[in-house]
């Protein structure tokens, strides 16, 4: 259920947002800006603090020119919008098969540990919010998670607990894969291509 409460009254891009909002409008042929609906959301998400109350998705109604339902639909399909108010760090763990069969469970339990919270809750300090979601187009690095804007590959308990306290402790943990293969190699060495064609 919506937090009402959490609710603001109004919304609307500020200069630095509208300014980005028209230069995405314009990529669009006259008459189809609603196209742009999902940069424009994704923008609001980004202005309110990472998620999207009622008022902005109006208002992304409104600049669009489209009725607010088609901008609900959008908004309540896609797992990247928040209808909800979102800690800090919003932590989304991917459990689609390729990171299940990477061990994707001992990723999800390092959080819960962790942060002492279940999956859909926000710690009590609102520093994080920890998730579930569908594939997230990293299968390569399975296990994952991404976190704000950051992707975490190759994951295991111990790399998960560690990014985890160095984003409480402040820090910025480096993204991307977490073990020492390079790129999406993979893991236990090469297979093929080991030697040189001598030519
Ligand atoms: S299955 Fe996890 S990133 Fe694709």
């Amino acid at each position: 259920m919506s937090d009402t409460s959490k609710q603001p009254e109004t919304f609307s891009f500020d200069a630095e947002y509208a300014a980005a909002a028209e230069k995405i409008i314009a990529r669009y042929p006259e008459g189809r800006q609603a196209s742009a609906v999902m940069p424009l959301l994704d923008l609001a998400q980004r202005q309110f603090g990472g998620w999207l109350p009622t008022a902005a998705m109006n208002h992304v109604a409104d600049v669009l020119d489209m009725p607010a339902i088609r901008v609900y639909e959008v908004a309540s399909f896609y797992t990247m919008y928040n209808l909800e108010p979102v800690g800090e760090h919003f932590v989304q763990v991917c459990t689609t098969t390729p990171c299940a069969l990477r061990n994707c469970a001992a990723v999800l339990k390092a959080c819960r540990e962790e942060l002492g919270i279940d999956i859909g809750e926000t710690t009590s300090d609102n520093k994080f919010t920890l998730q579930e979601v569908e594939c997230l187009g990293a299968c390569v690095n399975a296990p994952m998670m991404q976190i704000g804007d950051d992707y975490y590959e190759d994951l295991n308990a111990e790399t998960t607990k560690s990014i985890l306290q160095e984003l409480r402790n402040g820090g910025t943990p480096e993204p991307g894969p977490q073990s020492d293969r390079n790129g999406s190699e993979p893991a236990g060495g090469l297979t093929s291509l080991k030697t040189g064609t001598g030519g």
